[in-house]
């Protein structure tokens, strides 16, 4: 226990749902399995007043609410690093009690999981208490920014007081096992490496589908839209680690350098390629199963007359000597019919045809579930038994659950646990955020310009039909289309 590092972890927005459902359990996991020094003290910060039991018990609630498994003692052992305070970030003087807690001689960690509009006062109010000091580091939860010019703004404020080495921007996404797998398999073997590339590779599919809507966080969501809140950040930093050059090292830096690269060769889209490679959705009632579904206008805090897109498809180019002309597509949606994550690898048709075609057939495809599964299937061609020569799909398949049965951590925990050891890798730096930003702000200029309506599609299903038409065009299809 002595050799892990000692901290004081301050959580702003300790009342909020990302608080008391993602990393008081991210952090109660790695306390229940002896990964954070026991030493170490962590503090919620809310308006609210709570004393210690009330918000053990609130956060507990909460946690149980979300489908947390925790053992009560456990989590009352837990409970003792836990200490609540009563902090309005936009008061200077709370400032002033923090800075009296904190040990400053081991690493303070503040964790901004608030409004972004409260980042700059934060960061200001930090600094004047000295808080901003060599053994400080923030974390900054997205939505950093609404685009390229807003967060721009943010980092440029808080470049003001914490240089980019104490920066660490959250992707949950690069924190799940599973996409830290999706390295391995490329980097970790010959097999893989050897085909990655234009020459055996024809397209590349990138999906995050969510079965949920938009549930109570309407407010929010009606200002942000698939594009922000899933395309520039999830989807995209997926893309790097799926397109990247192997980089030569893990340290955080290499691999930055080699994701930057591929968001910089990302072919910029012009007002053209918005419209006919861009398909802007948004979820309509229906019935699925005998329930009624809300369609997103019918949604909690959604106006009427919302525009908000909650699936977003498009097709990217990579303009670089391994990518060229293989198209990416992307896509993101809430209400679709499942829950899925997945890399969908086509690889190119054999050259010539010796055996009975069969136009159902498909093969050479090398599907990387991400979640909820975490298989890597193989889809091939075999003969299937008789007097014939008759092929049909078959497919190697890989459970990594099964696989492996150590514990698997959650996205957050081990990037807390990451933060605190001051291992940067899996966080984004300031270029390669505003590089994302960059290629993303000509779909939000010309929605706006020609002030785009989503086409609806309905709740339960795969998305609206141009998203099919989008890979259809070019003789392709969605996965899922084809199985
Ligand atoms: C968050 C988005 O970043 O990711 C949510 O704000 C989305 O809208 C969530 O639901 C999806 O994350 P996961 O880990 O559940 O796939």
């Amino acid at each position: 226990m002595n050799d892990l590092q000692l901290f004081d972890l301050v959580l702003f927005g300790g009342t909020g749902d990302l608080v008391t459902r993602k990393l008081l359990p991210a952090l109660y996991n790695a306390y229940s399995h002896g990964t954070i020094n026991h030493e170490a003290r962590i503090f919620a910060l809310g308006r609210k007043d709570y004393n210690h039991e009330e918000y053990a018990k609130f956060a507990y609630e909460k946690a149980i609410k979300a489908g947390v498994e925790i053992d009560i003692n456990k989590w009352d052992e837990f409970c003792k690093m836990v200490h609540y305070l009563t902090v309005d970030a936009n008061h200077e003087d709370d400032y002033i009690k923090l800075s009296n807690t904190l040990r400053k001689e081991i690493t303070n960690i503040y964790y901004l999981s608030t409004d972004p509009r409260l980042f700059k006062p934060i960061c200001q109010n930090i600094a004047k208490v000295n808080l901003n000091h060599n053994n400080s580091r923030i974390v900054l939860e997205k939505p950093l920014g609404h685009d390229l010019q807003t967060a721009n703004d943010i980092n440029d404020f808080v470049a003001k007081f914490f240089s980019e080495e104490q920066i660490y921007r959250i992707d949950h996404y690069l924190g799940k096992e599973s996409v830290q797998n999706l390295m391995a398999i490329r980097f970790g073997n010959t097999l893989f490496e050897a085909l990655w590339s234009r020459q055996w590779i024809s397209s590349i599919q990138i999906t995050i589908a969510e079965s949920l809507g938009v549930g109570s966080r309407g407010e929010f969501y009606d200002k942000t839209g698939a594009l922000r809140d899933m395309l520039q950040n999830h989807l995209l930093q997926l893309l790097c680690i799926v397109a990247m050059e192997p980089p030569f090292s893990l340290d955080a830096d290499t691999v930055r350098n080699e994701k930057l690269k591929v968001l910089q060769a990302l072919k910029p889209l012009t007002e053209d390629m918005v419209v006919n490679n861009v398909i802007r959705g948004q979820y309509k009632a229906c019935t699925v199963d005998g329930h009624n579904i809300n369609g997103y206008l019918e949604e909690e805090d959604i106006p009427n007359n919302s525009r908000t897109e909650t699936y977003v498809a498009l097709k990217a180019e990579i303009q670089n000597w391994r990518w060229a002309n293989v198209p990416f597509y992307l896509r993101t949606g809430k209400r679709l019919k499942e829950q899925t994550a997945e890399i969908v690898v086509q690889f190119k048709d054999i050259p010539c045809k010796i055996f009975p075609f069969n136009a159902n057939n498909f093969a050479n495809r090398l599907i990387i579930k991400l979640q909820p599964e975490e298989t890597v299937q193989l889809y091939f061609l075999a003969k299937q038994p008789g007097d014939t020569n008759d092929l049909r799909p078959v497919y190697l398949d890989l459970d990594f659950n099964k696989m492996f049965t150590t514990r698997r951590t959650e996205g957050y925990e081990r990037l807390l646990l990451d933060v605190i050891r001051g291992k940067l890798t899996l966080f984004v730096r300031r270029d390669e955020q505003e590089a994302a930003w960059k290629w993303v702000e000509p779909i939000l200029t010309t929605w706006e310009k020609l002030n785009f309506a989503p086409k609806l599609y309905s709740a339960g299903t795969w998305g609206p039909s141009s998203a099919s038409a989008l890979l259809s065009r070019a003789g392709e299809s969605w996965h899922e289309e084809l199985i």
